[in-house]
């Protein structure tokens, strides 16, 4: 089934926040944010703003009706600052005005008079200066301290990863609309309906049953709208609720750049340990996150980041410790991997330093520690139906990893200029909320009366091809052709309290909730056609859009049936919930089994590094990925190519860069570079791993919306191979992402 979007986007028919048709009455607001880092705020002067022909108001925190608090986990953030800054970019006032160049005019002439501070810029400041954000944790598996004596070799080190700008082609968007009773409708680009629900409740002093949250979709969100959808729709809400008049608030690319979180950038101490067989007995890490300012999702993404952090491997003895370090950044929020990218590049990291020091390819460490089945995780889940070495095995057998290899060795013996790497990466990715509560979907159906069927969900699409795989679960339940389903909105009135469109979970949560509904009905429907075919329910189904008896096609089509049901008044709608079943984990005892399953997969990755100018092409990537069995193959092809191209400009090019002062350097696509056509491999080749369905995934295909990203990781390995060809006394460095100037750089050890 083809994507239920790609012909309106192919068109430019798809609706967004800014293509919405204005409401009369229409204003629009932009968003001063703070110049400095840290401060303290002496006075905010509005009058020159407010003389600006066409500015109706501007908002500050002392505006606000209800709570100046939107942070969901720890209630540590507020909406517009009022004593204080923490970041720069800081939103401290909203400007409404006639147009939005009206706005961005004025807002210029708020005068802000603000003590400066001296900002926290590094995670080990933090740490050291005792500014977390909430209590340090650790994950232990074994004895940790007697198994180093246990090693013949030990490793110890530093690493960085930087963090990633979302850059999903929709900027953050809001459209605020009072109604009548005190209500509100809000339109907003957000991966969470609920939380933008509860952040406009909270901020308005209303019950959330006066809030109305409605996304149609969003134009990408990568995470970067889970949390941060909320405040920019709470800012319209609050100019709305002021002005009794619709507010439209959307942030211009600089604004959402300078505003908005990132992915986490993390600082890390490692030490690995192996035995003379090079299989790793003991592994022990420190991980600085640095969480920015205040809390958003941070400690989830840190707990991903303990979940994940032996990756793809087995590891007897372990201990990781991570620490959420408060900065003076924008809230750094979720991006898709959620934490476990940066914990998966810190142990790839010790494990090359090891192959390194011991002279040996990586690969030969990597394939003898990958994971077993029944093998246990560091938080005492099981690997079970692990296949961690099938996908290994797979890409060897599919790719012939010996054979590039040997191709590779033969190109660098026979050229000086340019230079070749190759590293394999595995990949294990666990599915579900870490945060067990936040795993149960909700599904609305309707049938009419002629047969067609309007379906709601908790669910956002933005991009990931969800709502397309939604229909044709539908379709497969009732038995009938997708041309009969419509999928709605996704809106706080038909489906309440939905979890956010994350952790790849939004199709197999929602999409098993549908199929929750959908069963509802056709039981009722069963009996119906049972009564009127007099012949026994149990030999009864829904299929090609008739009632089947004894497998017979009857001449009860689903049109008659319907209205049969209708006339008998039967239930022809249904609301359908799913939660995952048996997880769960226990936080003081770090144990627990939280996922559903894992996805498993081998990416083989070929760099081409000339060796004068310090450039690299990614040659190849060859991918086995685990899909478990896939029902839509050309969406989970997009993800999976999608994720990949997203990892390796995160390994790559891509780039965040802070003025010591705290002020984001790469604040525009000219500075900040993005993986382009040039960038992304020149052969890709995906091959979906033969295993079987799973059944807590839906129809049995694996959440795919996450775990490709980490292919990416290969990237980095492959081009520290290909430094060391060219210079064999090269020390491998471990800095992500390996931009051309560090490149060329470690080339020529300067
Ligand atoms: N794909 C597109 N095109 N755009 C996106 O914003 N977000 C990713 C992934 N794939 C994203 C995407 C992230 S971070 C997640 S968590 C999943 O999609 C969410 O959707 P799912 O739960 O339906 O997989
Ligand atoms: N993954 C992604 N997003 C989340 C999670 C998670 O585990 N928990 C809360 N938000
Ligand atoms: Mo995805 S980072 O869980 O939105």
């Amino acid at each position: 089934m083809k994507n239920i979007d790609s012909y309106a986007h192919a068109r430019g028919e798809s609706v967004y926040v800014c293509d919405m048709p204005l409401i009369n009455g229409t204003l629009h607001a932009s968003v001063l944010g703070s110049p400095l880092a840290k401060g303290n705020i002496k006075s905010i002067d509005t009058s020159e703003a407010l003389k600006i022909p066409g500015v109706i108001a501007v908002f500050t925190a002392k505006d606000i009706p209800g709570e100046n608090q939107i942070g969901s986990i720890i209630q540590d953030e507020p909406l517009l600052a009022e004593h204080e800054v923490d970041y720069v970019g800081m939103p401290i006032a909203v400007v409404v005005a006639e147009s939005e160049p009206i706005a961005k005019k004025a807002k210029k002439l708020i005068k802000l008079e603000i003590e400066k501070l001296t900002p926290i810029t590094d995670p080990r400041v933090a740490k050291k200066e005792n500014s977390l954000i909430v209590p340090s944790r650790t994950f232990k598996l074994g004895d940790i301290e007697t198994a180093w004596n246990q090693c013949s070799f030990v490793y110890e080190g530093r690493a960085e990863m930087g963090g990633q700008e979302h850059l999903y082609l929709e900027t953050q968007s809001a459209y605020a609309v009072p109604a009548e009773g005190g209500t509100f409708k809000i339109y907003s680009s957000t991966q969470a309906n609920w939380y933008v629900q509860k952040g406009v409740s909270k901020v308005l002093g209303l019950p959330l049953h006066k809030i109305e949250v409605d996304v149609v979709r969003i134009g990408g969100g990568f995470g970067g709208k889970e949390d941060q959808g909320t405040p920019w729709a709470s800012m319209a809400a609050l100019a709305a609720y002021k002005l009794n008049r619709p507010i439209r608030l959307i942030l211009r690319r600089e604004d959402d750049m300078k505003m908005t979180g990132k992915r986490h950038p993390y600082q890390f101490d490692y030490k690995i340990g192996l035995d003379k067989n090079k299989k790793i007995i003991a592994y022990q890490c420190e991980c600085f996150q640095d969480a920015g300012a205040s809390a958003d999702v941070s400690p989830a993404v840190m707990e991903r980041t303990l979940f994940h952090g032996c990756g793809s491997y087995f590891v007897p003895n372990v201990k990781i410790t991570t620490h959420c370090c408060r900065t003076n950044f924008p809230p750094h929020t979720a991006f898709r991997g959620f934490g476990a990218p940066q914990a998966m590049f810190l142990f790839e990291s010790a494990l090359n330093r090891a192959a390194n020091e011991l002279g040996v390819h990586p690969t030969e460490i990597q394939k003898i520690n990958l994971l077993k089945e029944g093998n246990e995780f560091p938080y005492g889940q099981k690997a079970l139906k692990c296949n961690a070495e099938k996908a290994w095995q797979q890409a060897d057998e599919s790719f012939n990893l010996k054979k590039q290899i040997v191709e590779v060795t033969k190109f660098n013996k026979e050229n000086n200029d340019y230079k070749k790497g190759i590293s394999v990466y595995p990949l294990c990715f666990g599915i579900s909320f870490t945060k067990t509560s936040l795993n149960q979907g909700r599904s609305l159906v309707h049938i009419y009366t002629d047969g067609s069927v309007s379906v709601s969900t908790g669910v956002i699409e933005m991009g990931q091809g969800v709502n397309t795989k939604i229909v044709e679960a539908a379709a497969k339940t009732l038995g009938i052709n997708v041309s009969r389903i419509n999928i709605t909105s996704t809106n706080t009135t038909r489906v309440a309290n939905a979890s956010p469109t994350a952790a790849s979970s939004g199709a197999d949560l929602n999409g098993k909730a549908t199929i929750n509904a959908c069963n509802e009905i056709k039981e009722k429907l069963i009996e119906i056609a049972s009564t009127i075919l007099k012949c026994d329910k149990s030999k009864i189904e829904i299929r090609d859009e008739s009632v089947w008896n004894e497998n017979t096609k009857t001449d009860l089509a689903w049109k008659e049936l319907i209205m049969a049901a209708y006339e008998a008044r039967v239930p022809i709608s249904a609301h359908g919930h799913y939660s995952t079943p048996k997880i769960h984990f226990d936080k003081s005892s770090e144990h627990g089994s939280p996922f559903a399953y894992h996805v498993y997969g081998t990416a083989i990755t070929t760099v081409k590094l000339d060796c004068i100018r310090g450039i690299y092409d990614v040659e190849s990537v060859h991918i086995i990925h685990d899909l478990g069995s896939t029902f839509n193959y050309d969406i989970d092809k997009g993800q999976i190519e999608g994720g990949l191209a997203q990892g390796i400009g995160l390994m790559s090019i891509e780039e965040l860069t802070f003025n010591p002062d705290g002020s984001l350097l790469s604040n525009s696509l000219s500075n900040y570079k993005v993986p382009d056509i040039y960038a992304i491999p020149k052969e890709c080749k995906v091959e979906p791993l033969r295993s079987g369905p799973d059944n807590l995934a839906l129809l049995g295909s694996k959440a795919v919306g996450e775990p490709p990203l980490m292919y990416g990781i290969g990237t980095y390995f492959a081009v520290q191979m290909a430094i060391k060809a060219y210079r064999p006394s090269y020390e491998l460095s471990f800095s992500a992402p390996a931009t051309y100037q560090k490149v060329l750089r470690a080339l020529y050890n300067r």
